[in-house]
């Protein structure tokens, strides 16, 4: 598929998942498979953002790429931040002008956004570049440099393709089983931290950090059933803590990827 096919791909399917993003936000899905352990991680990626935004002077301007519902942006706005969104899908952007009717949200994409150079301090974007090829993520990367004033942060996450719930090896097994019905599998970008310091690095980023946060084997653990899921964090808990990997190999195992990139 060409770059702009899996770009489309990725906004068509958020049109089509809005709801259950919603109905996830707002508690009304019970799949305790896939929602408890997204809580988790959710929670742990953002004790790493909120570390950045201590560091920000009270007001300063955040962008939040592929906003989605909204309740992303809504968060950054609770602690006092100028913050706007930017989001390409027409029923998930639908989703948070009701939800937030106070707050702006933009319609675009990731590598054409629709405002002026130097203008922000942070850009963030949760769970959306994993949807777009490399080419895309070169583009988006380039464009978010644009868009930040000098020394502005930009923290995004990514999916590790050697995380231990092995997402990888099941994801290319239903891609086949896809194929081979002739339906079309949603994309997905895998990395590695190495890998995504060296196309920061690349695009003229001054400094990349790297942190894996959260076991990924949570994720399998809950395919059991709430009680094993919660017993296993307990578990996991005495081991790591709260699982914040800043060094190989425990970084490119984990469940979530959070990259932080300094213009
Ligand atoms: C999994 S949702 C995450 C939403 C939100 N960031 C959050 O974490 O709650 C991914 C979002 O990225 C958006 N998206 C897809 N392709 C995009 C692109 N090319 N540029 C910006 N956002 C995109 C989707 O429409 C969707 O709202």
């Amino acid at each position: 598929m060409r770059t702009d096919q899996i770009r489309d791909l990725a906004i068509k399917r958020h049109d089509i998942d809005a709801e259950f993003f919603q109905n996830t936000y707002t508690d009304k899905v019970k799949n305790v498979k896939k929602v408890h352990p997204f809580r988790y991680g959710r929670n742990l990626i953002l004790e790493d953002l909120k570390k950045i935004l201590e560091q920000l002077p009270s007001g300063a301007r955040v962008l939040d790429i592929g906003s989605g519902t909204g309740h992303l942006t809504q968060w950054i706005a609770s602690m006092g931040f100028d913050v706007v969104g930017v989001e390409p899908s027409s029923e998930m952007i639908g989703f948070a002008r009701k939800n937030f009717p106070e707050l702006k949200f933009s319609e675009g994409i990731s590598s054409a956004i629709p405002y002026p150079a130097e203008k922000f301090d942070l850009v963030v974007a949760f769970e959306v570049f994993r949807y777009l090829d490399k080419k895309e993520n070169f583009n988006t990367y380039q464009e978010v440099k644009r868009v930040l004033k000098k020394d502005g942060i930009f923290f995004f996450t990514q999916i590790n393709r050697y995380a231990t719930d092995y997402y990888y090896f099941f994801y290319y097994i239903k891609k086949i089983i896809y194929k081979i019905r002739n339906k079309v599998y949603h994309y997905c970008f895998f990395t590695t931290p190495a890998a995504q310091k060296g196309m920061l690095l690349t695009t003229g980023y001054s400094s990349v950090q790297t942190i894996g946060r959260m076991a990924a084997s949570i994720r399998v653990a809950y395919k059991l059933g709430k009680k094993a899921g919660d017993m296993y964090i307990r578990l996991i808990e005495k081991i790591y803590g709260k699982q914040r990997f800043t060094k190989w190999p425990m970084r490119s195992l984990a469940g979530h990827l959070i990259v932080i990139a300094k213009k």
